[in-house]
């Protein structure tokens, strides 16, 4: 394995996309695991990076929580000096009709989902500014911040306010080198999905074009071509990844 000298944060890697994403990118990165209540298994991710001859550390912080991510860009900046990429993975769903989806449900998924972005490229962006770095930053969407789906208006809304607010920042921040991207998948196989009863996931998968849920490695493989060498031409761009769901 090549020498690692990049650093990479990937927040909510615990399990699922995250969990993934960083196991893929232990390959050519550094790899920080950020989770929030599950640090056995945030553990269990870093210990598998490192025995496929990667590095990696763990880095709890509820991604919420101003005060938690400071904390956690300022123990990233005294630990590697910079951050190359920033994925910012963690959210949560809370699912209902409107009429009846309450305040709490609605501002627990744009924390999670949306003010978690903003909090955390702002970070990431000052330590890849004041360390020169030419960062990349990858925003994990979902097509139902593309398209809108029934039932999900909270997740919606904060799904397609990270697509619009990385379009601005990848416009703010390129002049530093730096470039925003967005992941959007379709349904994609993790506890997430569970949730939704099977006879719903059945008639969902009917709609999809290539008639399947996509796994946690499609996703991975995307993100780590995202924060390869031959991706740099890329910015404020919006990559579905859906089984065609988005056409
Ligand atoms: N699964 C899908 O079909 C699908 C489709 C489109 C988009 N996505 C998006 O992909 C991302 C990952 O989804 P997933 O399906 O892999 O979810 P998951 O299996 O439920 O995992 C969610 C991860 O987010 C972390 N997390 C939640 N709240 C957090 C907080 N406040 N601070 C820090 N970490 C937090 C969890 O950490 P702890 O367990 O440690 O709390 C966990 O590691 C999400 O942004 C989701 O919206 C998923």
């Amino acid at each position: 394995m090549a020498e690692i000298e990049k650093v990479a944060l990937v927040t909510g890697a615990s399990k699922g996309i995250g969990a993934a994403i960083a196991l893929e990118l232990g390959k050519t990165f550094t790899v920080i695991v950020n989770y929030c209540s599950n640090e056995e298994k945030a553990l269990e991710v870093a210990s598998q990076i490192i025995a496929n001859g990667g590095k990696a550390k763990t880095m709890r912080a509820d991604v919420t929580n101003e005060d938690d991510v400071v904390a956690m860009f300022r123990n990233i900046k005294n630990t590697y000096k910079t951050l190359d990429l920033l994925v910012n993975n963690a959210g949560v769903t809370s699912d209902g009709f409107l009429m009846t989806m309450s305040l709490e449900s609605w501002n627990k998924v744009i924390q999670t989902d949306l003010t978690s972005v903003f909090l955390c490229t702002r970070e990431a962006i000052k330590v890849m500014y004041n360390s020169k770095t030419k960062g990349r930053i990858i925003n994990i969407s979902s097509v139902s911040g593309v398209i809108g789906l029934e039932g999900q208006a909270n997740y919606s809304a904060a799904k397609g306010g990270v697509i619009s607010f990385s379009k601005s920042v990848a416009k703010e921040v390129s002049k530093y080198g730096i470039t925003v991207n967005v992941i959007a998948p379709g349904f994609i196989e993790t506890e997430m999905i569970k949730k939704v009863p099977k006879p719903h996931i059945d008639q969902i998968v009917s709609g999809i074009p290539i008639k399947r849920v996509g796994t946690v490695e499609e996703i991975a493989k995307l993100a780590a071509y995202l924060s390869g060498e031959d991706a740099g031409y890329f910015t404020g761009k919006v990559f579905t990844i859906d089984g065609g769901m988005v056409i």
